[in-house]
């Protein structure tokens, strides 16, 4: 273990350096788009509920732990997992690979900036027109015929179609920059993202500035956080502010992992963590403010010249969000150039960094792995990811990249390889020895119910979606794979088809040879003495047991015997749950080993209450989705989103300023003091 500390691994050079590539992977084109259009489609303000629940319970404690593994072990995801345990590898593996999924496709739709940024360099040139600009309801559909018709040749259904020459050199382009970017490693990385970071930034605020002081922007912010409090009784809002919390703060990809071991050894980790998860809110937030303020000008302007045009009839999905509604807002407008330049431009540099995380995430992961030189690698990962990114830019593509985002950032991805690594990390794993890490060399400390967190609020509510998901699919009357009538869904086997590869690959990548030699940990090797092993094997069987007669239970037709077996598993889920937490508590911070019985007994427990919420809200669900009420938004600020953006801003300035104060106060102290760098020390807080 000492070796490993006290490598020399390249790093960030500064603190700021870190947090700041950190917050440029999180922050991105998910913050413009993806987060101001779900709000918006799932019940406006009242969507903040379960995204801002979402960011606190699930996204920071496993922010904290991805940025204590990769600190601790000082590798990249495969091998820092690899270090808990050789099985643990393919976890690590996991997320790489659903990561390299993501660079095919998430620098085409830089692609589609580069190429609009020019268009509006040639408005500015020209005579100051912009190519899709219009007026009225026809202007609308000059827009959206600009982006689908003239730039993506756009055609609906499965079928690929022709390549779209017009985005190969923009796709280029875009993958031009983003090698140069991390070509020289991540010391590079760390002085880059001074400006790419700051500058959308910047830029943000000029657009939100603007559109704010446009006349009828509130009408645009009605839209965004009037809520819906209805909205919040369906599966796919708590579905989607789950994960986008997930793909916002680059989460389970391996990026925050990886980032983290370049870190220097003695930098702080809870804190930063609390400072890019912030952050990263607060760019979404006033993203939103920008973009529903100038969709509101827009209705303003279209409103007085009697050719009305409402939010709602451009603000439909994530790209005509960005590549219909907001430039035939800017089109409306005074410099409209200008500000499309500004727009697109703000696109380009909060993307750039998110996306050549993913890059740096698997290019380390295979350099770490193998010991093959960057200056090859890297180039083979791009040629690679340029290859699959053609499948993007024909004239279908735009449906297929919706259909693996889809796939792969939701329940069923991304959300749940979440739930493996709270998992792996929380039960079999000694987490005490990262949170004794982690606390060691931050600003504050964790307290206990960071524990609590990772090994069951986490995988009990990621569990929950997942479970809630898969009773979906099963009972979906049209077939999720195949139709009643013999119908492959071609969609659906692709996007399954994608999320059954990527263990498959990570299990084979787990068997390449690593360069580093790293001992486990005595989480799970050493020859310590095994503790708790009846109370463990007694809740073993109270989980397994109860699950066994669950699912017989339901296969009768006796409705007593069906509720019978349903609290079986609540209950059998909670006593096997309860007990085997018991046994992790009193032994696995000790010099002992805890009994695998009590960590699957654990494991199974947290899957048996999961099932059975999940199967719970499957069947409120379907009643809330039968009887939907069409949603009624007013055009005007009601004093409960005044509420909300008060909340909203308390959370983002206190919450920050707590932040910054801690590390201040933090730095005052003596070095001495604020650092004691043991790692195999005593939990601080071992007391309840
Ligand atoms: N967090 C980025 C965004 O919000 O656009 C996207 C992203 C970057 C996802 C890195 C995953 C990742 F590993």
């Amino acid at each position: 273990m000492a070796d490993l500390l006290e490598e020399q691994r390249e790093s960030w050079g500064t603190r700021g350096g870190f947090i700041l590539a950190a917050v440029g992977s999180a922050v991105g084109l998910g913050n413009l788009w993806g987060f101001p259009y779900k709000l918006y489609s799932y019940g406006g303000g009242a969507f903040l509920i379960p995204y801002i629940l979402g960011l606190a319970v699930v996204g920071f404690p496993l922010l904290i732990l991805e940025f204590s593994l990769g600190h601790y072990t000082q590798r990249a995801a495969p091998d820092a997992f690899k270090h808990g345990h050789k099985k643990f590898e393919m976890v690590g593996w996991w997320g790489i690979v659903l990561g390299f999924v993501i660079i095919t496709y998430y620098p085409v739709i830089l692609a589609y900036c580069f190429s609009f940024l020019w268009y509006s360099i040639q408005g500015i040139i020209g005579n100051g027109d912009l190519p899709w600009a219009g007026e009225g309801l026809e202007g609308v559909d000059k827009a959206k015929s600009f982006f689908f018709d003239n730039y993506l040749g756009y055609t609906e259904g499965t079928s690929l179609g022709a390549i779209r020459w017009n985005i190969v050199l923009p796709l280029l382009i875009a993958w031009v920059c983003m090698y140069f970017c991390i070509f020289k490693g991540v010391n590079l990385v760390g002085k880059i993202v001074w400006l790419t970071v700051p500058l959308p930034w910047l830029m943000l605020l000029i657009l939100t500035i603007r559109g704010l002081t446009l006349e009828g922007s509130m009408q645009g912010l009605a839209y965004y956080l009037d809520p819906t409090w209805s909205e919040l009784a369906k599966p796919e809002t708590w579905r989607y502010a789950f994960g986008q919390v997930f793909f916002s703060l680059s989460l389970a990809f391996g990026v925050m992992i990886t980032y983290s071991s370049f870190l220097h050894r003695k930098s702080d980790i809870n804190n930063n963590a609390l400072i890019i998860t912030i952050s990263d809110f607060a760019t979404s937030f006033i993203a939103g403010l920008a973009v529903f303020a100038t969709l509101g000008a827009m209705a303003f302007v279209t409103q007085q010249e009697g050719n009305a045009v409402g939010v709602e009839n451009v603000a439909q999905t994530g790209p005509s969000l960005a590549f219909v509604a907001f430039p035939y807002a800017l089109a409306q407008l005074p410099y409209s150039a200008w500000f499309s330049l500004v727009f697109f431009f703000t696109l380009i540099t909060l993307g750039i960094d998110s996306a050549f995380s993913i890059t740096e995430s698997v290019l380390a992961s295979i350099v770490d792995k193998t010991g093959w030189p960057r200056a090859i690698v890297l180039p083979v990962i791009s040629l690679i990811g340029i290859g699959f990114g053609f499948i993007y830019i024909t004239e279908g593509g735009l449906n297929w990249l919706g259909i693996v985002d889809g796939f792969v950032n939701g329940t069923r991805g991304i959300m749940f390889l979440g739930l493996m690594e709270a998992i792996v990390l929380g039960w079999l794993w000694r987490l005490s020895i990262l949170r004794r890490h982690a606390n060691s060399r931050s600003d504050w400390n964790l307290g206990r119910w960071w524990d609590f967190a990772i090994r069951l609020v986490i995988p009990i509510i990621l569990g929950t979606l997942f479970f809630w998901q898969l009773f979906e699919d099963i009972n979906n009357e049209e077939g999720f794979l195949r139709s009643p009538d013999g119908k492959w869904n071609a969609p659906n086997c692709v996007g399954v088809g994608i999320l059954i590869a990527a263990p498959l690959i990570s299990f084979i990548f787990s068997f390449i040879k690593s360069k580093h030699n790293d001992n486990t940990t005595a989480a799970t090797t050493d020859d310590l003495p095994v503790k708790g092993r009846f109370i463990g094997l007694v809740s073993f069987l109270v989980a397994v047991v109860t699950s066994v007669f669950f699912i017989i239970s339901m296969k009768s037709e006796n409705s007593s015997i069906n509720l019978a077996g349903f609290s079986a598993l609540a209950i059998g889920g909670i006593a096997a749950t309860v007990l085997s937490m018991y046994v992790l508590e009193k032994y696995d911070s000790g010099n002992c080993r805890t009994s695998w019985f009590a960590r699957w007994a654990g494991i199974f427990g947290i899957m048996e209450i999961s099932a059975f919420f999940a199967r719970f809200l499957y069947e409120k669900s379907a009643a809330v989705t039968n009887a939907e009420a069409e949603t009624v938004r007013s055009h005007e600020l009601t004093g409960v989103s005044y509420a909300i953006l008060v909340v909203v801003f308390l959370i983002i300035i206190g919450g920050l300023g707590w932040c910054f104060y801690r590390a201040i106060a933090a730095a005052s102290k003596d070095e001495a003091e604020q650092h004691p760098d043991e790692v195999g020390d005593e939990p601080k807080e071992l007391k309840w």
